[in-house]
């Protein structure tokens, strides 16, 4: 792995999955293949489906999608049952406010995607594999299908593929853009046709998922992540990162940041190497100072600056799972899906929370009454706090609210309301009570932002 020396930050240039991605025309067939593409199904083919799964269980992958559940796990859990047909779902719904990096993949490398899908299908038995992406990527719909077809034509794809016996199909299913349906079992009912509604689990996708059939639902950035393993190997992929974050990941940047984008990153650097170093986001815009971050996308806790570049051990904080969780919710986060939000000195932390709040309500799905209810109830409130027009009361009224989601749905989008609205208040408690002591001040500050709000909502006096 190329590294070389940088004057504060150590710089390593890791290039597992966006190795190629500035590469003129690598969108297309003839480009990929000349770069190296499709190696991995010409190995993965003279391999048995078992020997591909250890491969994947020695690389340490986890689940990209945010939960990061090891990926060989979870290949082995799937069930084969005689006769069955069992089915690979690539999950592109990437709803996640702040999260952005499968969309890269997919519009700019969408043959990696398609030869990491190729490769897990044989391992895990599906014919029949299918990408559900979210209906407002419209125009990626297009490449992918078009990726699909030239795997086709070069015999990557369709009827005993490489002279192997192993047949595969790939179709893309287009959800109508709704959050919920990146929930597992909600894209599961929408692939089906019906109202992308949760359902209960157990029993597990693995044992019925599609059409009732055993089913493996895969992030878009975990597939692609299965053609460097089986061209490595996946001891050397392990070998990479640090702990149990192994093998690279990909980071969306956005918010006070000079260099907002996507970042392949080794999971060994620091926080304060991620946001500050030119390598990455290049800093806070005018000099401001960090006030905050979300490290994992819109549902992860929110940490101020002090927790977020240190640990509350003092340790530095890494850009991986271990460390980004380090201290539990009390003084830690997630690495989840990897959208990376950075927050300067003058944003205020009632109003993010705020639109937070606003979005998990209007993306419940309605099935279970504390996050239907629950999610209105934390946007109302802080809807009254960011305008001034809220008690002090109101700030643990908030807190028990959102004890009472937590833990209490039929399916995680309740925590992931809950959780942006904990963390505001256990770490910004005096934000909340100033704009309870200054609402004249409140009401003045917000007028000039009105135009962020939903108009429907904005109280008359805003
Ligand atoms: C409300 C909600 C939305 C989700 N959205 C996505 C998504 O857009 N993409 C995704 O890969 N996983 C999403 N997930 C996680 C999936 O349920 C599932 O865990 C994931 O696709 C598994 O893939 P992985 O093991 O490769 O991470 C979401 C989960 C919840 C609760
Ligand atoms: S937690 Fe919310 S989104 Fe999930 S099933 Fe219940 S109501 Fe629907």
């Amino acid at each position: 792995m190329p590294a070389k020396a940088r004057t504060k930050f150590r710089y390593m240039a890791l290039k597992l999955l966006l190795e190629h991605d500035k590469v003129e025309g690598i969108r297309y067939y003839d480009a990929y293949r000349k770069h190296g593409g499709y190696r991995s199904v010409e190995k993965a083919l003279k391999m048995t489906p078992d020997e591909i799964v250890e491969e994947v269980k020695k690389s340490g992958l986890r689940g990209r999608g945010g939960a990061g559940f090891p990926t060989g796990m979870k290949w082995s859990f799937l069930a084969k049952p005689e006769g069955v047909p069992r089915h690979l779902v690539c999950n592109a719904d990437e709803s996640e406010p702040g999260t952005f990096k499968d969309r890269y993949l997919m519009e700019f490398l969408p043959h990696l995607l398609i030869e990491g899908l190729i490769v897990s299908s044989f391992a895990l038995g599906s014919n029949m594999t299918y990408i559900y992406i979210r209906g407002e990527y419209a125009w990626i719909v297009d490449i992918l299908e078009q990726a699909i077809a030239e795997a086709k034509n070069n015999g990557w794809l369709g009827k005993n593929i490489l002279g192997t016996g192993f047949d595969c199909e790939i179709y893309v299913h287009r959800g109508a853009g709704a959050y919920i349906c990146g929930e597992e079992t909600a894209l599961i009912e929408s692939l089906e046709g019906k109202r992308g509604n949760p359902r209960i689990k157990p029993p597990f996708p693995a044992i019925q998922g599609v059409w009732m059939r055993p089913t493996v639902v895969n992030n878009v950035e975990t597939l692609a992540a299965v053609v460097p393993i089986i061209n490595m190997g996946g001891d050397e992929y392990a070998k990479i990162g640090v702990g149990r974050s192994t093998g690279s990941k990909l980071m969306s940047a956005c918010g006070n940041i000079n260099k907002p984008g996507v970042y392949e990153i080794d999971m060994n650097i620091s926080v304060e190497e991620f946001i500050f170093s030119d390598e990455y986001c290049g800093g806070i815009p005018k000099g401001k100072r960090l006030k905050a971050c979300i490290p994992g996308g819109s549902s992860v806790p929110i940490l101020p600056a002090n927790l977020l570049l240190k640990t509350a051990k003092g340790e530095t904080r890494l850009m991986n799972y271990e460390s980004l969780s380090d201290g539990g919710f009390a003084t830690g986060s997630m690495m989840g899906s990897g959208g990376f939000e950075v927050l300067d000195e003058d944003q205020c932390v009632v109003r993010h929370t705020m639109t937070l709040a606003r979005f998990y309500n209007h993306e419940s799905c309605g099935q279970c009454s504390p996050c239907r209810e629950g999610t209105g109830w934390m946007y109302k409130i802080l809807k009254n706090l960011e305008y001034g027009k809220g008690k002090m009361s109101d700030i643990d009224l908030l807190w028990d609210i959102q004890r009472r989601i937590e833990g209490n749905t039929i399916c995680p989008l309740g925590d992931a309301a809950a959780w942006p609205v904990a963390a505001a208040i256990r770490h910004f408690r005096d934000e909340f009570e100033w704009h309870v002591l200054n609402p004249d001040e409140s009401q003045k500050r917000n007028f000039g932002l009105a135009h962020y709000a939903d108009p429907i909502h904005v109280p008359a006096t805003a």
